[in-house]
This record gives structure tokens, sequence and C-alpha cells, in this order.
């Protein structure tokens, strides 16, 4: 573990595997959240219980998550430091999409940005849900009917919707060039697949972020 954080190349195949963990969570998450579409009596409900309320998923992939969010975010400006300190002086010839594109060239914007994200998405949803859960007196924990009508009720307000959807674009960009990029850090680099996991992650990047812009639509619109 020790030497996965030492080094340059270790901090990047870090990176990348929090990376990696972090896209497989973001379809278990949008999966979860697109069933909030069928409306109250939908499937929402018992899978928002299930997942709230199930030990394994509670005491076991929630830790593991919380710490891949904050070690990736960590890493990533570790990374972004030491590379500009690597580099005091701009490359005399960086006249942007010759040498790079924009979004990886600006991975920490577009990553400062969902963590922004992340910390009102975390105050609307995950410090309610401990409230709720954990305080007496704050809420009933054998309400299995309530998720769906308080993820409802957070759309309500434009400029949270608003703010939500800018990030989601911006978590787009930040997935465009990560995908891929996490492929690369470890290794994975082939004259017959990179071109598959680059074709992957444009789509990935487009279809992830354009799921949880309509939830948040969906929901605004149908209040
Ligand atoms: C419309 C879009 C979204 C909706 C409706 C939504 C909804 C929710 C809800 C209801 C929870 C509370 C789950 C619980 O603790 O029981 C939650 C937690 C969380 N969300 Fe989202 N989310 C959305 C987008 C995102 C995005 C784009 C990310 C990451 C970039 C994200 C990351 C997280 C994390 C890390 C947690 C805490 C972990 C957990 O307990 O599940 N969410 N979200």
């Amino acid at each position: 573990m020790a030497g996965l954080t030492s080094s340059t190349i270790g901090r990047k195949y870090a990176m990348a595997l929090s990376a990696m963990f972090l896209l497989i969570f973001l379809v278990m998450h949008l999966s979860v959240n697109m069933l909030s579409v069928f409306g109250e009596d939908g499937p929402f409900n018992a899978a928002s219980y299930f997942m709230g309320y199930n030990p394994a998923v509670q005491f076991l992939m929630q830790p593991i998550l919380i710490f891949a969010v904050f070690f990736h975010f960590i890493m990533g400006f570790i990374l972004e430091t030491r590379n500009n300190k690597a580099r005091p002086v701009k490359y005399a010839v960086n006249n942007g999409k010759a040498n790079s594109t924009w979004m990886s060239r600006n991975m920490i914007i577009s990553g400062a940005v969902v963590l922004a994200f992340l910390a009102l998405h975390m105050y609307d949803f995950w410090m309610h849900e401990m409230t709720y859960k954990y305080v007496p007196g704050e809420g009933d924990p054998t309400d299995m009917t309530r998720f769906w009508g308080e993820l409802h009720e957070k759309f309500a307000d434009p400029l949270r919707v608003g703010f939500y959807v800018i990030s989601f674009v911006l978590l787009g960009l930040h997935l465009a060039h990560g995908f891929q990029s996490s492929f690369q850090s470890i290794g994975a680099r082939h004259p017959k697949y990179t071109p598959v996991i680059k074709t992957l992650g444009n789509w990935y990047s487009i279809l992830i972020p354009a799921g949880f812009i309509f939830i948040a639509l969906f929901h605004f619109l149908t209040q």
C-alpha cells in the first residue's frame, strides 16, 4: 500500500483504481435513482430502503465508497501540485487542441466543481439520512415510504436544479478524459482494445451525466 502511494507511478495507479471503483458506483447510483421516475408507487422506495438499511451496504460498501471519494480527490490534488512543481515554466508551445484536449488539461477544474457539488449533495441527502436514522426523535426509522417524497421535494428549487445540472455537465467532461485515462494508468494499452476503451468512455461520459440530468429535470418539471 505504501509503495502504491509513494512513487508517482504508484500514485497514478492507485488514483486509477479509485476512479474505476467510482465509475462502477456511478452506474449503480444512477440505476437506483432512475427508479424514482416511476413515481411514488414505483420501486424507488423499496430500493432506497434496501440500500439504506442493508448492513452490508451500510457498514461495508458505504465506508469503502467514502474512502474512495476522499482518496480520489486528495490524490488528484497531490498529483496536480506535483505536476505543476515538476514543470514550473509552462510549455512554450502549448496551443491547446494541438497538444491535448481541454478535458485532459482541466481535470482539476472539473474535479473541483464535482467536489463542490458533492458537498451540497451530501448536505442534501446524506446528512439528512444520518440525522433521520441515528438522532433519536428526528424521524421514524421504520418508515419505508419516505424516500421518494424526500428526493422529489429537493428538486423543487430551481437554483439547486441549475447547480446540479451544471455539475453533471462538468462531471461528463471529467469522465470524458478520466475513463480512458484510468485504463492507461493501469497499463491497459493495446492497439486493438484502446480504441474500444475510448469509444466506451465517450458513451459512458455522455450517458451517465445525461441520466442524472434527466432525473433532476424530471422531478423539477413534475412538481
Ligand atoms: C439527480 C442526480 C442524483 C440524485 C437524485 C442522487 C440521490 C442521492 C440520494 C437519495 C442519496 C442518499 C443515499 C443514502 O445515503 O441513503 C445519495 C447519496 C450519494 N450520492 Fe447521489 N444522487 C445524484 C447524483 C450523484 C452524483 C452525480 C454523484 C457523484 C458524482 C453522487 C454521489 C453520491 C454519494 C457519494 C452519496 C453518498 C453515498 C451513499 O450513501 O450512497 N450522486 N444520492
